[in-house]
């Protein structure tokens, strides 16, 4: 059960090749050492037992002002510290918000979030879900080869999460490419000026939103930090920039993981279009079996802990790998088979413990909205090229494709 204890680089080409290589971990041991893109070392814990208590442990942090010092301690000892707010670290100050916080913080601003993020906004976007989905996929009918992300993948999420948030749309752009250099260029220059540009339009948009209030999520924020005084304007900010990331690659990358698994399984994909009662269930294996987040977010030990054997001190950080934990057979037999029919519950996809995804309901809806759309409009689709030429974009964090080129009407 030896822990890999020299870090194993987690580059390109294990992006590319993610549950084979993690397939290998895993049955070496539930715990090993990785250097992440930016030279980061960094604890994976790829078993699912492991991975769950991990996610759970209260021993692990999460708040951004150590992550800074401990990436300070690593790449510039005795550097002088630019405080966290001033828009060098984690981009513009968006780092107060949930995910980068524990309690009681955590808890304070979960709180007022929930309360604007209802189960009826959620249900009540439905109808635009489904126009929103109509329209994108009647535009595709025509064409005898699409990327499938450009043409669906993309543009649903960040319409329904302009549309919650009461975003201009005329911005989508905007935003795609805003979020796209976050999130795969973490720390490069282009990262900090998407960050300070999304800053700018979020500061206009708050103010905008005071002054014209609407029946979107943005204003219901305001509202309840208002009224309750306890949510600062920083952590407004930094909420609305964490739903709209958190809330938009995240969605893109299950639909075009999960088709990728429908296309590429052709016998599931005919027992979807004979039985479209199994979308649901299909959309939890789709989770699982390639889900858009490959690991968590960064923790760090607040104390020396051992995990699966393996000792770890203070003030490392460490990963759980949702893609590995969620092929671990001794949870899910024959983990790495994709089978619309398994019993997934308990999958790890959306995280667990007090960070657990808090648009999981609204992912869920939209990806269910999104495969009965397909079934009912291109029962036919197919790849329009090798599955063994398709590349995985180059992140740690989210797992997604480049490109899926596909035939919507082949027959
Ligand atoms: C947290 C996954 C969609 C908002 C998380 C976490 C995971 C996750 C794994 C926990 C990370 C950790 O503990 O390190 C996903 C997946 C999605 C998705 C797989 C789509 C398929 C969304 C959407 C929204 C959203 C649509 C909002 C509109 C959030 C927020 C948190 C979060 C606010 C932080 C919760 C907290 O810290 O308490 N998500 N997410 N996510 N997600 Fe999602």
């Amino acid at each position: 059960m030896a822990a890999h204890t020299d870090p194993i680089p987690f580059d390109a080409a294990f992006a590319q090749d993610l549950h084979a290589r993690y397939a290998e971990l895993r049955e070496a041991g539930p715990v090993h050492r990785l250097v992440n893109e930016s030279g980061l070392p960094v604890w994976v814990v790829t078993r699912y037992d492991e991975a769950r208590a991990l996610l759970a442990d209260p021993r692990l942090g999460k708040d951004a002002q150590t992550i800074f010092r401990l990436v300070m301690d690593r790449f510039a000892p005795g550097a002088e510290r630019p405080e966290a707010d001033d828009g060098r670290f984690a981009g513009a100050g968006f780092d107060l918000h949930m995910l980068n916080m524990d309690p009681p913080d955590h808890t304070r601003l979960r709180k007022l979030v929930v309360k604007a993020f209802t189960a009826r906004r959620i249900e009540d976007l439905r109808p635009r879900i489904e126009e929103i989905t109509e329209e994108l996929l009647s535009a595709m009918a025509h064409q005898d080869e699409v990327d499938f992300l450009d043409a669906f993948a993309f543009p649903l999420p960040i319409r329904v999460i302009c549309e919650l948030l009461g975003v201009d749309e005329s911005r989508r752009d905007d935003f795609r490419r805003w979020t796209n250099r976050l999130l795969d260029d973490i720390d490069t220059e282009a990262s900090v000026r998407a960050a300070g540009e999304m800053a700018q339009y979020l500061t206009e948009l708050l103010a905008t939103k005071r002054a014209h209030p609407g029946d979107d999520l943005l204003t219901a924020l305001i509202e309840v930090s208002e009224d309750e005084d306890r949510l600062s304007e920083a952590e407004l900010i930094s909420m609305v920039f964490l739903l709209l990331v958190a809330g938009h690659e995240t969605t893109v990358n299950l639909i075009g993981n999960g088709v990728l698994a429908l296309l590429t399984h052709p016998e599931q994909f005919a027992r979807l279009r004979a039985d479209p009662d199994l979308v649901d269930a299909a959309v939890e294996e789709m989770l699982r079996f390639d889900g858009p987040l490959m690991h968590s977010t960064f923790r760090f030990t607040t104390e020396p802990i051992t995990i699966g054997g393996t000792d770890i001190p203070a003030g490392e950080f460490v990963w759980a790998s949702l893609a590995a934990a969620d092929h671990d057979s001794r949870r899910f037999p024959d983990g790495d088979a994709f089978d619309i029919t398994r019993d997934t519950r308990g999958h790890l996809a959306f995280g667990h413990g007090i960070h657990f995804c808090l648009g999981a309901p609204l992912a869920r809806m939209e990806a269910q909205v999104a495969l009965r759309g397909l079934l009912a409009h291109f029962p036919g689709l197919e790849l329009a090229t090798a599955p063994e030429d398709l590349t995985r974009r180059n992140s740690s964090l989210i797992h997604g494709l480049r490109s899926l080129p596909v035939r919507p009407s082949a027959s």
